[in-house]
């Protein structure tokens, strides 16, 4: 069949011009499809080699583009020259869910991934974090422990809430996070009604070289709006993709979602006698010792066209800092610094910076050259240091954020801080943030988590948990749980209950 005249021609992946999208070529119409059909081979082909794997968390997630753009002046903490005053960056953002895999629910109850990467003029500058100012674990070692306690049983490949209990209590430098989570903002009602974190401590450095511990709150424009539980569910059944249709949607009719960016900032010194840990990705820096200051606003107002190539194969990376931003002590951090190229150069290929979206709009000066599918032409020398005129590092200009830090080598907790325990911050977000309603929704979201699979001796755990965190809450907490097994099955408390429903795996 000819092509309409008004439509481009359908070619090969080399360009060159098909007879057909529709009919393979045979001998005569009942006979064998030939192997010289090279059109049909390079469809069914390249089809099976369609799919990357997933991120291993934050499998499900969209994104779009946008633009950063300084409103207030922060150069006495920074240099960075995306957060000099009248500075605009573009930007690509991806937010995701931690734990279901890329075809799952974006209502269900977990953290949002808040993963945003700046094309600065000193090269890419990466933010990933999260729309919680807090983490569960404060310790690499833990994470994949913790991540695994999340997804999938072994057997029966279904997710369990009696190990996510038994991992949470059993790690009570959770509290903080679970308790979040369970509220009121554990399920967004869009990505656009959300805060994002850094929730880590980073450095800032000034062109003086003064530095600064400092924390980023992107704060939605958009106002927080939440789901309940119930809502949350009836819109997993309705619609599994909600925010990724909700956030395309807005930017397709040019109702653009910004965010205005805040920081705390603390003076070097304060670190070493701040009555928390500054380091401890479990607590947050009360606003009272250390208030928002406004540096500027993002704004999101481009869609992907190609989903696949601009965010499926975006790669964020914490390591991507930028002069005038470094790492702090946070050991958080400091392994994310490894895990996440590692994660891409596995997921995506080794030379995964060279695709458009990870590409920076700086020219390249790396001495990186060849592997998988490299495109980027290098020159000589490919090799330094050398005296044929290739790039050289200049240490004067571009010496990175340090601290000290001494001590034998050891493994142990970080050294507490006065007011460093796993109970108080969350104790304060139950009993002064949240009001009465608030907290009533707390408590029946954790006793329909608890209700829903988790076994002794977990659960008496989780209560000794939660009356930890406040006495009234986690009795509450105790005596829901008791009175639903109780009408159930008066014995259910008395008696280990190993058997699941398959609705009991539901998250
Ligand atoms: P403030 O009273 O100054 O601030 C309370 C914070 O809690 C605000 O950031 C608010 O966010 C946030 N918040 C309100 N409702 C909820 C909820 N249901 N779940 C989670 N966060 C909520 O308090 P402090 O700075 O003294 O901190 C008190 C407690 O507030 C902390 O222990 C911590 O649990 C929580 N919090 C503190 C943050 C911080 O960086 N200091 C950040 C987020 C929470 P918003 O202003 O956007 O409405
Ligand atoms: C994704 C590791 C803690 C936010 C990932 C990925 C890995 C990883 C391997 C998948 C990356 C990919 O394939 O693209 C770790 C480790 C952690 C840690 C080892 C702790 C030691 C955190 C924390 C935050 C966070 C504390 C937030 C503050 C994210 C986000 C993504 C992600 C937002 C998705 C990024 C995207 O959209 O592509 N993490 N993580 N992670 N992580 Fe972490």
């Amino acid at each position: 069949m000819a092509a309409p005249t008004n439509r481009p021609a359908t070619t090969t992946d080399a360009g060159i011009p098909v007879e057909s999208d529709e009919h393979s070529l045979t001998v005569g119409p009942g006979g064998p499809i030939l192997l010289q059909d090279a059109y049909l081979i390079e469809q069914m082909a390249q089809f099976n080699r369609e799919r990357i794997p997933e991120r291993q968390p934050h499998a499900k997630g969209s994104g779009a583009f946008g633009r950063f753009e300084v409103t207030g002046d922060v150069s006495q903490y920074t240099k960075a020259a995306l957060f000099q005053p009248g500075a605009k960056t573009e930007m690509v953002a991806r937010f995701s869910t931690v734990a279901g895999e890329r075809g799952s629910p974006d209502t269900w109850r977990d953290p949002r991934g808040f993963a945003l990467k700046f094309y600065t003029s000193q090269g890419n500058y990466d933010m990933v974090g999260n729309n919680t100012p807090v983490f569960f674990i404060k310790d690499p070692m833990k994470f994949q422990h913790f991540i695994r306690s999340q997804k999938r049983r072994a057997d029966n490949n279904l997710r369990d809430h009696d190990m996510q209990w038994d991992f949470w209590t059993l790690s009570p430098e959770s509290a903080h996070q679970v308790t979040w989570l369970m509220g009121d903002r554990g399920i967004p009602r869009s990505w656009r009604h959300m805060n994002g974190y850094t929730s880590h401590t980073y450095m800032w450095v000034n062109e003086k070289g003064q530095q600064f511990w400092v924390k980023y709150h992107f704060k939605t424009d958009q106002g927080i709006e939440c789901f309940t539980q119930h809502e949350g569910d009836q819109m997993a059944a309705a619609d599994t993709d909600y925010h990724t249709r909700d956030l395309f949607e807005h930017i397709a009719a040019g109702d653009y979602p910004s965010w205005t960016l805040y920081v705390q900032i603390m003076p070097y010194e304060d670190a070493k006698t701040y009555r928390f840990n500054p380091f401890d990705l479990t607590k947050v820096w009360p606003h009272g010792d250390y208030p928002l200051i406004e540096v500027g606003r993002m704004t999101l107002d481009r869609n992907p066209t190609d989903n696949h190539a601009e965010i499926e194969q975006a790669a964020f990376q914490p390591n991507n800092l930028v002069p005038g931003i470094g790492p702090s002590p946070d050991r958080m951090l400091l392994g994310r610094l490894f895990s996440y190229a590692d994660a891409h150069r596995a997921r995506i290929g080794v030379n995964y910076q060279q695709l458009p979206v990870n590409a920076p709009v700086v020219p390249l000066q790396s001495y990186s050259k060849d592997g998988v599918m490299a495109y980027r032409k290098v020159t000589d020398p490919v090799y330094a240091p050398n005296s044929k005129g290739g790039p050289a590092a200049d240490s004067e200009t571009h010496s990175p954020p340090t601290w000290q830090a001494d001590g034998d080598i050891t493994r142990a907790a970080y050294v507490s801080h006065a007011e460093d325990d796993d109970w108080t911050q969350p104790g304060t977000l139950v009993r002064e943030v949240m009001d009465e309603s608030a907290r009533d929704r707390l408590v029946d979201n954790v006793v329909g988590h608890l209700l829903n699979g988790v076994t002794e001796p977990v659960l008496e755990r989780a209560f000794e948990y939660w009356k930890n965190i406040d006495p009234t809450v986690g009795k509450r907490i105790e005596d829901g749980v008791r009175s639903k097994q109780a009408e159930k099955d008066p014995k259910a408390h008395e008696q280990a209950n190993p058997a699941r429903s398959s609705m009991q795996q539901k998250a």
